[in-house]
Order: C-alpha cells, then structure tokens, then sequence
C-alpha cells in the first residue's frame, strides 16, 4: 500500500482492532499512512495495546451488538477488516449464545452496514479451526468440520462473507488464520493462547501444563506476517469474490518442540506437566499456503525462533 494506491483517500475501519492482531494491524496501516478507524468494546482487547499509535487513529468504543455504532463506525470507510469476536474454542464450549450473539449477530449487523455504506471491500478473520480432525495439512478444498461453537460461527461467518460479495455487492474475502503469536498475547487470561502461556510460566521457572501427549502439531505464524496477509487482502487489485485462504507458515511444529525452543530463548530448564487433551481441540493444525500466495501475492517471512525471539 503507498500514497500511489490512494492511501491519502482511504479509511480502513478495524473492528477488533485494539486486540491482539488488530493492534499490529493497525500499527502497520499507520507506517503506511492508512487513516484507520477502530471499533472495539475492549472486552479482551484494551487501549494500551493501540499505545504506540495514541492520536494517529480514530477509535469508537462500542459494541459489535450495537447496530447505532456499527453504522457510525462504517461511514465513510473505504475497506473494514473484520477481527472483532470472542475467539476461545474452549471458552465456548460453555457459552455458545455468546458466541452466536458476538461472532454471528454482530458480524450480520456489520455485513448489512458495510452494504448499506458501499465499502469497497471486506476482510473477515476466519479460523483454522473449521478444518477440525481433517487430516493435515489442511486445504481450502477441504469440506469445513468446525468442532467447537467458536468454530461454528467462523465457518457461519465464512457463508456470510460469500453472499456477501455474491448478492450483499460488497467484494469479501476471509482468511482463516492458523495459530497467530507475538507481542501483546495476553498470558494471564484463563484462556490464553499456548506461547505466551509457555513464556511467563518457563520464564518464572514454573512448569507448563501439556494437553496431550505433546506431539499434537500447529501451524504458528507471527502477527506481522498476518498483517501483512491482512493487507494484501486489502490491496489485492482483481476482486477476491468471498473465496476462503489460508493464513499459515506451512510449517508444523510439535507443542513438546515449542516448549524446548522457549526454553533455550528463555535459558531456562523446561518442566512439563501432561494433561488430558481438552476438548473440542484439534489433533494436528498446518496450513497449505499455495491459494494465499497466488491470490495476494502472501507468503509468511518470519521463522518460528525469530518470531518468539521478538516477544522477549
Ligand atoms: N489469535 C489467533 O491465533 C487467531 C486464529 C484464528 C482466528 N483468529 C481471529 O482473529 C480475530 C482477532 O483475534 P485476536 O487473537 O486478536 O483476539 P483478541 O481477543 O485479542 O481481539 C478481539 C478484539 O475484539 C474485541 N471485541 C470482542 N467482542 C466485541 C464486540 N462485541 N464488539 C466490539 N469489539 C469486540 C475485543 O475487545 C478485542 O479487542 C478474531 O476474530 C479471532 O477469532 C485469531
């Protein structure tokens, strides 16, 4: 994206955007001299998250259920990137009206808003989570096996983003994230993503609770990198037309290797305690990249070592 492209024109609506991706999203934007505008309810995300960049947005505090904050915040934006949601499998599993609420609802009330201001294009994050017990690693083509209420309503999300652009006349496209890491994970949330879960606890000496066996794979692309997916996506000259892509590295790593690579960033001995495996989790988790790359051009650039090496 540069001054070239029109930047100077645009307006980038962030729902989410004071979470954890949408807080590197919109710093990336801004070095790029993107207006952005955020809507978030800091329910998970806050306002230190968007510190570095304090002044150089616009942020509506309000709610995804609020169709009278969803319509103010799409007025007058040219692109909407999509992150706000309740994003825990295991969360969910307890409260699925809460995510049918947040995830399904409220992405409806954006989509109609988003038609109804004629934004040129959305962006919706989809989860890696719809491909659940496939076999990895996991394509597009594969027919979507969600295993938990938080992945139901990725998969209801990724139908909206097609009839979206099929009949709703807004272009879409949603990209299934496979699992994000780097600075500003929250560890201390009960539902905390694994590496900065791994990180507090390896660093205070403390051993780190394994589901499993361990040997369960994910795919863990850095949070620059997903931006840059994100802005691709935004960028993309031929209309993206409601297709689904991957946003992974195409690299599988073991959770047991995760460990030991904290471990030696941390220079710390590492002390593993097994657990049952949690439910609605899936087994191994790595993306195909081939669609992504043809379409936006994407290909993940930062190794896992490197990536972690950033949030030390
Ligand atoms: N982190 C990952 O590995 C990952 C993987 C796949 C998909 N995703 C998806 O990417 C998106 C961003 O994830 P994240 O990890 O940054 O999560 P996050 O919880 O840090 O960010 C979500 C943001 O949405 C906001 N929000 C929640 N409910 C809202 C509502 N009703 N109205 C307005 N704002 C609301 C939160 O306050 C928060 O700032 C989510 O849609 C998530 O499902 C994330």
């Amino acid at each position: 994206m540069s001054d070239r492209n029109g930047n100077g024109s645009r307006l980038v609506l962030v729902t989410g955007g004071a979470g954890f991706i949408g807080s590197h999203l919109c710093e990336a934007l801004v070095a790029r001299g993107v207006r952005v505008r955020v809507l978030d309810d800091f329910s998970t995300g806050s306002a230190a998250n968007l510190a570095a960049i304090r002044g150089q947005i616009e942020v509506i505090e309000g709610s995804l259920e609020s169709p009278c904050a969803v319509g103010r915040a799409v007025t007058g934006a040219t692109e909407v990137v999509h992150l706000a949601a309740r994003s825990s499998v295991v969360e969910s599993i307890g409260a699925r009206e809460l995510y049918e609420r947040v995830n399904l609802a409220g992405t409806c009330t954006l989509f109609a808003a988003a038609t109804a201001a004629k934004v040129r294009r959305v962006v919706f994050a989809a989860s890696s989570s719809a491909y659940g017990d496939h076999a990895a690693p996991h394509d597009e083509s594969m027919s979507p096996r969600p295993e938990s209420p938080y992945a139901a309503t990725k998969v209801e999300g990724e139908r909206m983003v097609r009839e979206l652009a099929q009949v709703g006349g807004v272009d879409a496209v949603a990209l299934r994230f496979f699992n994000v890491y780097g600075t500003r994970q929250d560890p201390n949330s009960a539902y905390a993503a694994v590496i900065p879960r791994f990180f507090a606890r390896i660093a205070a000496g403390q051993p780190v609770t394994v589901f499993s066996d361990g040997l369960q794979t994910r795919d863990f692309v850095h949070a620059s990198d997903t931006a840059r997916a994100v802005i691709a996506a935004i960028d993309a000259p031929k209309p993206l037309a409601g297709e689904v892509m991957n946003i992974g590295t195409g690299h599988a790593t073991t959770i047991l290797e995760l460990a030991r690579l904290i471990g030696a960033i941390c220079g710390k001995a590492v002390q593993i305690e097994h657990q049952p495996p949690r439910k609605g989790e899936v087994r191994d988790s790595v993306a195909t990249t081939g669609r992504a790359e043809r379409l936006l051009g994407f290909r993940a650039s930062i190794g896992l070592e490197a990536g972690l090496r950033t949030m030390v």
